[in-house]
């Protein structure tokens, strides 16, 4: 294997980011390991390129023998998994069986600013009575259904889709609202990575429950958010103390003595991981990255420990070959403590012949770009808003009646981005390069093209892109869902 940067454990944040208390389960919970790791349902076309979704309440069981009803898409979680080839369009037909209103977002998806799932951009219930008008004269809102359409000409990746609706992004997506939309084409398939059943996504995701068996949440309602004691509960962000990998807890998966290709999705609202994987003899298994937020790496690179904020994707190989058979592996959380420690285990359970490769070249269709038109600086800092606490983008809350940047369509620009926490920065539309992390050179995991950066407390990282393929408004944002609800986002309009 090529590997272009080994990170240690010693090149990696110790300190664990600075969140909200973590919420504490009311119910017993069961033993790690036991749950089968379920894989989510692939979702059939109603015809070629077209899906249909309907979100409703729905009933699942996480914890075993306890119900708990979530918002979902389709009626699980996570949603169905949509399987798209690169450059073949894709519509989704939403309809909203929910009784609030919602906004679906593809995230790392190039989409046309009408499809991207604009905050204000609602899809309305059954006899909603909209007492919460919005100072957005561009806001849509359709009743009971919407179509989204993408277009998908972007390199294969893991995208994934979730809600965005304005001031409940995080309550939303913590009842349910993600799923995850793959994206291949032939050139990726020619590799001969690990595919069919030794392909995994994996969706991470930390949740709490109450003694009713419903979510815990501090509160869904944005105006509860400001009483006294609720709004600092929510400042750093939601934490459970239970760890969902593809909606269930510490899940365990029999594995062959092969290499498996893991598709790791962080899509917890506010938890940060760093993970691991520990043979029961205590070996570390070498975490070799193959792709990152959008998709393959010019060549692998092999990690010990991988960090993982919020929204963020790695496409990871791991070798069980090595590992005796009838023992485990442990994917583990370095920034966890007690049971927020633990992510999964595999099972090794047979020997197997092997025919997947982890090639030396991964891809040679990465951008560079160089000569930005411009430079510039966006702070993400805690400030006041409406005489409270809140997360401010250049010391402003999100107002979608003001545009907050404009870039000429297919311009490369430089953006530094300052962060006094951890804040995991997502831009929609363009994928980026990392330039430097605190005036240092990118850390191995910052390889690739991404479309989310985890900003460490106190730093401040240059990335660079070129704005492309859509005119319209879009989004830049902290991932960190209850920072995003509490003001930290901005718009970038292409022109
Ligand atoms: Cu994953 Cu603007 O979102
Ligand atoms: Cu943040």
């Amino acid at each position: 294997l090529a590997a272009t940067g080994l990170a240690t454990a010693a090149t990696l944040s110790r300190r664990p980011p600075v969140t909200g208390a973590e919420l504490r389960s009311a119910v017993p919970l069961p033993p790690a390991f036991e749950v089968p790791l379920p894989l989510p349902p692939v979702l059939k076309p109603v015809a070629p390129g077209r899906y249909e979704i309907t979100q409703r309440v729905a009933e699942v069981e996480i914890l075993p023998g306890i119900r708990t009803p979530l918002w979902t898409y389709g009626g699980t979680f996570p949603g169905p998994t949509i399987e798209s080839r690169r450059g073949r369009p894709v519509t989704v037909t939403h309809r909203n069986e929910l009784p609030v209103p919602t906004v679906v977002h593809l995230h790392g998806g190039r989409t046309p600013a009408d499809s991207d799932g604009y905050p204000t951009d609602l899809v309305l219930p059954r006899d909603w009575a909209d007492h919460h008008p919005m100072p957005d004269p561009r806001a849509v809102r359709t009743r009971l259904t919407r179509d989204y359409t993408f277009p998908l000409d972007q390199r294969p990746a893991l995208l994934w889709y979730h809600d965005h609706r304005m001031d409940f992004t995080a309550p939303a997506t913590w009842r349910g609202l993600a799923g995850l939309h793959i994206v291949r084409d032939d050139a990726e398939e020619a590799l001969g990575l690990p595919s069919g059943a030794r392909e995994l996504p994996l969706m991470i995701a930390d949740r709490a429950f109450a003694a009713d068996g419903t979510l815990d949440y501090p509160s869904v309602d944005a105006t509860l958010r400001d009483r006294p004691g609720v709004r600092e509960s929510f400042l750093g962000g939601v934490l459970g103390d239970v760890v969902l990998v593809n909606g269930a807890p510490w899940p365990v998966h029999e594995v062959d003595a092969a290499r498996y290709r893991l598709r790791i999705l962080n899509a917890s609202n506010a938890r940060h991981y760093e993970l691991e994987a520990l043979t029961d003899a205590g070996r570390r298994l070498p975490l070799v990255q193959i792709g990152a937020d959008q998709g393959l790496l010019a060549a692998p690179v092999t990690h010990a420990a991988l960090p993982l904020g919020p929204a963020e994707r790695y496409d990871v190989v791991v070798d069980f070959a090595g590992v005796p058979v009838g023992s485990r592996v442990r994917l583990v959380n370095r920034l966890g403590s007690g049971r927020t420690a633990e992510v999964m285990a595999f099972v090794v359970a047979r020997g197997a012949r092997d025919g997947s490769r982890v090639p030396a070249v991964l891809s040679t269709d990465l951008p560079s770009w160089d000569s930005p038109a411009r430079v510039r600086e966006f702070s993400f800092r805690a400030g006041q808003v409406n005489g409270g606490h809140g997360w401010l983008v250049d010391g402003l809350p999100f107002d979608p009646a003001r545009t907050d940047v404009t870039v000429p369509l297919g311009d490369v620009e430089v953006w530094r981005l300052v962060a006094d926490v951890h804040h995991p920065v997502h831009l929609h539309l363009a994928g980026f390069r990392v330039l430097s992390r605190g005036g240092r050179p990118p850390l191995p995991h910052d390889a690739g093209l991404k479309d989310t950066i985890s900003l460490r407390p106190g730093e401040a990282a240059e990335i660079i892109t070129r704005f492309d393929g859509h005119r319209g408004r879009y989004l830049f944002h902290c991932h960190n869902a209850e920072h995003e609800d509490m003001g930290m986002m901005a718009n970038l309009e292409v022109v």
